[in-house]
């Protein structure tokens, strides 16, 4: 049985009080659909949060990190920073870190590895442009990019590692892929992880959709055979929407 998993990405978002004000409400609703819940605040956040979610299961995630350890990189924060602050999770690879900030499938493969050697679990994310859907290029685009960003990974690994599919032109548009392109994507990610590693390990990856998913969309989209869980941007801003999300049963 794979693990479900919805992960707020709060991007920019949710300074200190705020992180601190949603947690506070939000540790108090019951989760009553069992899916694991990570949130993932900005770096000036975590801290607050891990206060507050330190023994309620609920878990913490970091949205990007260095994958050098320590050095003269200003304004970076290293994986083993965040390890020490007690982070679980970082998000690799967001499509808006491979566009605003010229990361590349190699980077990304340097941040998966070095999250893994320290003990983060990366939440990898792929997803194709607008203009690469319409040119049928939607499964060829986002294998490549999982090929890419596993380069030796071991195997043993696999299991610490969430892949989120999120098509480009469907986070923070309001467009969300229908369920069937989701989830047809999804397939398509599982068969390339089979074809590098193997059937079992492909079977155990827990495999999210991100973008523009929320209260109204997620149990259509939970329902797909090949959708996991969830990566939630605006959605996981507000406490009542994001428990909604979690609790879609
Ligand atoms: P969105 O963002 O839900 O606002 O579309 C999702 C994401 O970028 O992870």
């Amino acid at each position: 049985m794979r693990k479900q998993v919805i992960a707020a990405n709060w991007k920019m978002n949710m300074g200190q009080q705020k992180t601190q004000e949603f947690l506070e409400q939000y540790i108090h609703i019951n989760n009553t659909s069992g899916v694991d819940v990570i949130i993932c605040p900005p770096f000036t956040s975590l801290q607050t949060a891990k206060n507050i979610l330190s023994g309620t299961g609920i878990k913490l995630g970091a949205q990007n990190m260095h994958f050098i350890k320590s050095g003269a990189y200003t304004g970076e924060v290293s994986a083993c920073m965040l390890k020490e602050i007690g982070v679980e999770y970082v998000i690799i690879g967001h499509s808006e870190r491979r566009q605003y900030f010229n990361e590349t499938d190699e980077t990304v493969n340097e941040k998966v590895l070095f999250a893994l050697e320290n003990g983060l679990k990366p939440i990898l994310c792929v997803g194709e442009s607008l203009a690469q859907r319409e040119n049928g290029d939607a499964f060829l685009v986002t294998s490549e990019q999982i090929k890419k960003a596993f380069l030796k990974v071991d195997p043993k690994e696999l299991e610490n590692i969430i892949i989120a599919y999120e098509p480009i032109w469907a986070i923070g548009t309001g467009k969300t892929a229908t369920s069937q392109q989701a989830n047809d994507v999804i397939k398509n990610i599982r068969n390339t992880i089979e074809k590098l590693y193997n059937n079992a390990i492909a079977q155990n990856m827990t495999i999210q959709y991100g973008g523009s998913m929320n209260e109204n969309n997620v149990k259509e989209l939970m329902d797909q055979p090949d959708i996991d869980g969830g990566l939630i941007g605006s959605a996981s801003l507000d406490v009542n929407k994001f428990s909604k999300v979690v609790n879609y049963k």
